[in-house]
């Protein structure tokens, strides 16, 4: 990957290991940009940044002519710190806090997309009159895509945003408000959609609400993660979504996409190692991760492929489980699938795991967070060092209790 051998990346980094071929990320971040830009000349890609939030990242994104889209406190710093201009950052969120509106008008983020009315009310007290604070409205269409439920959030029961008629009621005080400006509306729908028939019927919802500057239609396009699954192309995909535009939004309006995983997910493999190997119920392949630094099998049932590094296939293959390190029976990684016959030492290669992963790492178990490493001609940048005991055992305290057994008997 990248000109580096995968080996190489393990020996020097450890396992388990994030590697990100930057190439890739920049292939798939110019055909959106440029895609989108070809199609509907007044647009604007965001990247989704919750999909892989590393300081290089946000710089690489930015770099690349990306905006950026930000949930929550922690994002908006990584952003800042990465030397993102604030007024490229969307700020998003369905519970955003006083201190992060605060943060957000004093960082001047160019966009908040408001939730809810109480985030309005609040707003509308912090926002300085002096410099109007652009925003969006986010607006809940009814469109339920097919996708797993914790990864679908346009039906009418979602947390996120106002059903139209709210959405509308709420951008009327929006404009009577003088230190807030308006700018348009956005929608998302939801995350891993392999058909382009929700995305269309979104834009054809939230075009009711007439006569806006800005479009914002979320993100949300779906990737193919295993061998067996198809999923839109990104012209597709931007096809189908400005022709719609076309029919049903004003000619002059400035239209937003926000891709998270579709711009990262396939730039992404995760190194493993093999550590123990038996045939009981199952033949289960056990690496040295698991849902510690991979929580999508466990969280949407995501399903993957894998490589053993170095292994020709006409060596011979088994059908193997292969399970993470975790005490629970749902730390798999995958349900099934043929490998090389795995032995132990074994360099398992998880495919597209660019995406979302590295993002919902934990410390189950103590596991440590693995590291990130960006390859780009035959170079590797350690985007993000693999967490240590030190770094965790920073964060807590004993309790310094009385080393005293009598009084804990009484
Ligand atoms: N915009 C908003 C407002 C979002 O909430 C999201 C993702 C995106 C854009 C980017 O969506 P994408 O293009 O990456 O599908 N934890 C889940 C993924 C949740 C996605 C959350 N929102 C998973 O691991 O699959």
């Amino acid at each position: 990957m990248g000109g580096v051998a995968l080996a190489d990346v393990a020996a020097r980094f450890g396992t388990p290991t994030y590697v990100i071929d930057v190439a890739t990320f920049r292939n798939r971040a110019r055909a959106l940009k440029e895609g989108l830009a070809r199609r509907w000349p007044r647009s604007e890609v965001l990247f989704a940044s919750k999909s892989l939030p590393a300081l290089a990242m946000y710089e690489l994104a930015a770099a690349e002519g990306l905006s950026i889209d930000v949930a929550g406190e922690g994002e908006i710093r990584l952003a800042l710190n990465a030397g993102v201009d604030p007024s490229r950052l969307f700020f998003h969120g369905n519970a955003k806090t006083d201190a992060e509106l605060r943060l957000a008008v004093d960082a001047h983020v160019g966009t908040i997309i408001v939730d809810n009315v109480d985030e309005f009310e609040r707003l509308r007290d912090i926002a300085p009159a002096s410099s109007p604070q652009d925003l969006l409205v986010r607006v809940l269409p009814g469109v339920t895509a097919p996708t797993h439920p914790s990864q679908e959030t346009g039906g009418v029961t979602s947390k996120f945003g106002l059903p139209l008629d709210q959405a509308a009621a709420l951008m009327k005080e929006i404009e009577d408000s003088p230190n807030l400006n308006l700018r348009g509306v956005h929608v998302h729908i939801g995350s891993q959609i392999l058909d382009t028939a929700p995305f269309v019927e979104a834009v054809r919802r939230v075009a009711a609400i007439t006569g806006q500057d800005s479009y914002d239609v979320g993100g949300g396009l779906g990737v193919r993660y295993t061998v067996d699954e198809e999923a839109p192309s990104i012209d597709k995909y931007l096809d189908e979504v400005t022709a719609t535009a076309r029919e049903v939004l004003p000619p002059q309006a400035r239209l937003l996409i926000e891709p998270g995983r579709s711009l990262v997910a396939s730039a992404g493999v995760t190194l493993y190692r093999v550590v123990s190997v038996k045939h009981t119920g199952r033949h289960f392949v056990a690496v040295d991760g698991g849902m510690a630094d991979n929580m999508d099998v466990a969280l949407t049932g995501q399903r993957y492929e894998a490589v053993i590094d170095g292994r020709a296939l006409s060596e011979g293959t088994v059908q193997c489980a292969v399970v993470g390190r975790q005490c629970e029976s749902g730390d798999k990684l995958i349900d099934g699938i043929a490998l090389v016959t795995p032995v132990v030492g074994d360099l398992l290669v998880l495919l597209v795991t660019g995406a979302y992963s590295y993002t919902m790492a934990n410390n189950y178990n103590g596991a440590y967070i693995p590291p990130l490493v960006f390859v780009e001609n035959a170079e590797c940048h350690e985007a993000s060092r693999r967490q240590t005991f030190d770094d965790i055992v920073a964060l807590q305290r004993l309790r310094a209790l009385p080393l005293d057994t009598a009084t804990w008997r009484t």
